[in-house]
């Protein structure tokens, strides 16, 4: 396994999020009761961008149409809020997340 410094600790404050390239992709870092969880940017839904979204506790919820995934294990919690329609939607990848010292780093794939 081979991680890669993304962050410090200090540029995502608890509650907060912060996205960083991996890999070619986005990934957004999440502090959530100090503990930081990865997963990426993009919503598995129509790629709305989840940085952009509202994270309250361990649930962000997608700007676009509301799809709410779990930071913590990047499940969805429920599906798009869009009329007439019930779309099924994949859970978002997650990466795995070490902290040493003040440095946030990601496992890359
Ligand atoms: S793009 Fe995220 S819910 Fe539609």
């Amino acid at each position: 396994m081979t991680f890669i410094k993304v962050a410090e600790t200090s540029e995502v404050p608890l509650g907060q999020m912060k996205v960083v390239k991996l890999a070619e992709k986005e990934v957004v870092v999440a502090n959530v009761n100090n503990v930081y969880y990865a997963m990426e940017n993009s919503c598995t839904h129509m790629h709305g961008e989840l940085s952009k979204g509202l994270l309250e506790g361990n649930t962000l919820t997608c700007p676009k149409h509301k799809a709410k995934f779990d930071v913590t294990t990047g499940k969805v919690v429920s599906g798009p809020k869009v009329p007439l329609m019930h779309p099924k939607i994949k859970d978002e990848p997650v990466s795995a997340v070490k902290v040493e010292g003040k440095d946030i780093l990601l496992e890359t794939q």
